[in-house]
């Protein structure tokens, strides 16, 4: 069979808020695109080509492997995402994080791939914000620890490149409880009472927007870290409230709080988790508003 022209890319966390998108935006800019999910396949775009893989589990990579064919880019999106559940499972969080990381490398390189890993801006400590791709990381809980291991992974192969961001946002297909917005909406629509943090601060970026940079990235960057996010920064706080006043039925209470005074079973977080984005911008890469990107995600949270 004659192979495609097109590149192939593989983007894993297929069936996560990111992953989703990626697949999309990526098919439209041309590429031949495989998602890969591991748990849950109702929640992939059933349109496009979708593997299973436990990416933890070198026997079901090996799998992938021979079904996807040559590959030119993986995009791992790919992670254990609950800070709390990472700390309190940790072997799992280990195997999907560092494991899986390791495996995603060894795969970009038997392929000669570029390899883009989605990190976070909670790799740092957060007491000054505003933080450089060269600041020294200083992860507060277990999560962020196994992230900045597979940053490490990354770093290590001559074509892999280390995204640190914040992407939010409502998964299209629809989960309850996954991410900060998800979270929000599910407890608002439950009329729940709940905590918001008056004093963590991020510059998120809506998982759509990313979406569309992320491709542009190996296009004018080869190899190394880049920060990406919003111009500005809202705290939780107040990214909670633009969500709540879309929902002008909502009798709970949300309690405004400092994140300091959650209890010790809490994992702990970064305050000043903002990422200076000033090297992305260099490269042309164009920051968005974080207004305009909550304005994006309650559009979305509007039409539900
Ligand atoms: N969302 C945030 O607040 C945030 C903040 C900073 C950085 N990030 C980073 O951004 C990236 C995307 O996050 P997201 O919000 O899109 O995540 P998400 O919605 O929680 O989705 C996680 C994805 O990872 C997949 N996955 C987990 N364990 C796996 C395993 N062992 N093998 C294969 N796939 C596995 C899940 O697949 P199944 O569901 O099919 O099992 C799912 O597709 C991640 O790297 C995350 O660390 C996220």
């Amino acid at each position: 069979m004659k192979r495609s022209t097109k590149n192939k890319a593989l983007i894993t966390g297929a069936s996560g808020l990111l992953g989703l998108e990626l697949v999309r935006c990526a098919v439209k800019n041309g590429y031949n695109v495989v998602g890969v999910y591991n748990a849950n396949p109702d929640l992939t775009d059933k349109n496009y080509r979708n593997l299973k893989c436990d990416i933890g589990d070198i026997g079901s990579v090996n799998f992938l492997d021979k079904k996807v064919g040559k590959i030119d880019a993986i995009f791992h999106c790919a992670s254990m995402t609950g800070i709390d559940k990472c700390e309190n499972s940790r072997e799992v969080c280990w195997q999907a994080n560092v494991v899986g990381t390791r495996n995603m490398v060894e795969l970009a390189k038997k392929h000669r791939a570029k390899l883009i890993y989605i990190s976070t801006g909670s790799v740092f400590f957060g007491e000054k914000g505003n933080y450089k791709e060269n600041d020294t990381p200083d992860p507060k809980n277990f999560y962020s620890w196994t992230k900045l291991l597979g940053e490490e992974a990354v770093l290590a192969y001559d074509k892999g490149i280390v995204i640190r961001v914040v992407p939010i946002g409502i998964h299209s297909i629809g989960r309850p409880q996954a991410n900060f917005i998800e979270w929000l909406v599910d407890s608002v629509n439950k009329n729940k009472s709940f905590n918001l943090f008056n004093d963590v601060y991020i510059n998120a970026i809506s998982a759509k927007t990313f979406a569309g940079i992320l491709l542009k990235i190996p296009k004018v960057f080869k190899k190394g870290v880049l920060h990406i996010g919003s111009r500005d920064r809202l705290s939780k706080a107040e990214i909670g409230q633009a969500v709540i006043s879309k929902f002008p039925n909502f009798s709970g209470e949300a309690k405004l709080i400092s994140v300091e005074s959650m209890p010790g079973n809490f994992a702990a977080r970064p305050k000043e988790m903002w990422l200076n984005t000033n090297k992305a911008v260099k490269l042309g890469l164009k920051m968005p508003g974080l207004k305009d990107e909550l304005e994006l995600i309650l559009e979305v949270i509007a039409k539900k």
